[in-house]
């Protein structure tokens, strides 16, 4: 019986250094920090910045919310000459200011090669790669955003 003993005292010990050095260290190995965000750090997080999901929609509907999005790379384009603003440079006349129909119909005329003013030929080619919603969506752009 000694030796049972022995072997149960051995088993003993061994649980107990499993449990207070080997388990301990298993338990973090690969998580570098022990500091994740959970429980109440995380819920604080969350009534503060909303759950990813919410920042994802706030973030989609934002892109909603600007109905000018697919035309302002566009409008960088006619900014070159127009000024950023719509101000007008030199010889290129100011656009800002200007209504969405006056736009429209300008446009259409230098789409269909029509003369407006002597350089109209410079618009010729801007308009002509022009689809008629980019036409009414660069209209309505310069009437309520470039005033
Ligand atoms: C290379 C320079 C250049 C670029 C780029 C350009 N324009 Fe023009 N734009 C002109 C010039 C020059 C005129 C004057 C043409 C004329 O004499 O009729 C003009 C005239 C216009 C007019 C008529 C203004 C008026 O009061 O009669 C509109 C509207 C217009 N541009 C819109 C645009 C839009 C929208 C774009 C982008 C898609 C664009 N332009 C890109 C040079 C440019």
């Amino acid at each position: 019986m000694k030796e049972l003993g022995m072997v149960l005292f051995g088993c003993l010990i061994f649980t107990g250094f499993f449990a207070t050095v080997i388990y301990p260290d298993m338990e973090y190995k690969g998580y570098p920090s022990t500091h994740s965000c959970t429980g109440m750090c995380y819920a604080e997080y969350v009534e503060v910045n909303g759950t990813v999901v919410e920042q994802l929609r706030a973030k989609q509907e934002l892109a909603n919310l600007d109905e000018f999005s697919n035309i302002r790379s566009l409008w960088s384009g006619c900014a070159a000459c127009h000024g950023q603003e719509g101000q007008g440079m030199a010889v290129f006349p100011k656009l800002a200011g200007q209504t969405q129909d006056y736009i429209v119909d300008r446009l259409n005329t230098y789409k269909n090669r029509g003369e407006v003013g002597a350089m109209s030929s410079t618009m010729w080619g801007q308009a002509g790669m022009l689809s008629d919603a980019d036409i009414n969506m660069l209209g309505k752009f310069i009437e309520v955003e470039l005033k």
